[in-house]
């Protein structure tokens, strides 16, 4: 019945959370507003306010899950991958935790994180499965063969999902992160107004540049014929260009299953909060009769819950971290 608190702090959201045996009891999320202002996150900014965050998120986590700090059994904290100073304030923080209570540490991928936060309550998907990874760094299929034996089968060459949603949103003068936004405006818009180009990358591998490109001249010829054309077309720019990323990423999910025979898809990372983007995969599976596993919203964007629970996997497997670990900016699988 291993209590274990779990530490997030790869980007600019400060987590905490506690899980038992497997349930998450808490999940606290500390979000940086401070970044909103410069249409991306400073990562100097970053880890003082996880300096600010980490011990009251920590405590609330504590308190909400209703554990004293006596009875956590191990740490698990996000080795990477991220922004170094960001990781250093989390990984600093396990540790001095973990040796103050004499408790073992447990590190964790942040996208094999992302990947399990599918094992959080009761719709488990089985091995193997895939896993199409939408965050702001990152953009993968996943083949999932294991809890922590997954591998890469296709990925950006360029830019993630995420970041073509928040570069997109700075192209339209709208704050940073632009995904959230982009979501909201396109649920008012008409996703055939514009259309934008698919780029055509053999394999399974993505690229999102090409699309960036098109519509910052797409708004720039635009905006020099009708200098109010953003404002008065932004619900049906933001639901086209949902729309393009949306088909981008479902397209080679789809090509994966057809190629693996594996008709288990699950959708992961803080893209996979898209509106558009659940709606696409679910229609998708429903159609062709796959398994689809779309995570509650709290646990598509940066969140603790998903590092306890890939840390209770590893805890279970007695997989520990020793007290020298420091933290990865890139960590691969
Ligand atoms: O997984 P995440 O929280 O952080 C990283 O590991 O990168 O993902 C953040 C990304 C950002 O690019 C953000 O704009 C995007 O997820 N995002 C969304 C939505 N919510 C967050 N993109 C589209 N629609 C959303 N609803
Ligand atoms: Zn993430």
């Amino acid at each position: 019945m291993p209590v274990i608190l779990a530490i997030e702090s790869s980007c600019d959201e400060t987590s905490a959370a506690v899980c038992a045996d497997g349930v998450i009891l808490s999940n606290v999320i500390a979000n940086q507003t401070i970044h909103e202002a410069y249409g991306g996150v400073v990562p100097e900014l970053a880890s003082r306010v996880h300096q600010q965050n980490i011990v009251p998120a920590v405590q609330q986590a504590l308190s909400i899950a209703k554990v004293n700090k006596n009875d956590v059994d191990a740490v698990a904290f996000t080795r990477g991958p991220g922004l170094l100073g960001s990781l250093l304030v989390g990984v600093s923080f396990a540790k001095a935790f973990a040796l103050a209570k004499n408790i073992p540490l447990i590190e964790i991928n942040h996208m094999q994180a992302h990947v399990l936060a599918h094992f959080i309550g009761d719709n488990k998907p089985s091995f193997p499965f895939l896993c199409l990874t939408v965050s702001g760094g990152h953009t993968q299929i996943v083949l999932v063969k294991d809890y922590f034996d997954m591998e890469v089968i296709g990925q950006t060459l360029d830019d993630a999902a995420g970041e073509a949603m928040d570069k997109t949103s700075k192209i339209l003068g709208l704050p940073y992160p632009g995904g959230p936004l982009i979501d909201k405006y396109a649920r008012l818009g008409n996703p055939d107004a514009y259309k934008f180009p698919e780029p055509q990358i053999p394999g399974l591998d993505f690229s999102f540049s090409g699309l960036k490109t098109a519509i910052l001249y797409f708004i720039r010829d635009n905006v020099a014929k009708n200098p109010d054309f953003v404002q008065q077309n932004l619900n049906n720019i933001c639901a086209s260009v949902e729309k393009r990323i949306a088909t981008i990423l479902l397209n080679k999910i789809s090509k994966a299953t057809h190629q693996l025979g594996i008709k288990d898809i699950a959708l992961a990372g803080g893209v996979s909060a898209n509106t558009g983007l659940r709606q696409g995969l679910q229609e998708m599976c429903n159609v062709n009769g796959w398994n689809c596993f779309i995570p509650k919203l709290e646990y598509c964007t940066d969140n603790a819950a998903m590092i306890a629970i890939a840390g209770y996997y590893k805890f279970l497997k007695g997989e520990f971290t020793g007290q020298e670990v420091t933290p990865l900016a890139r960590m691969p699988f």
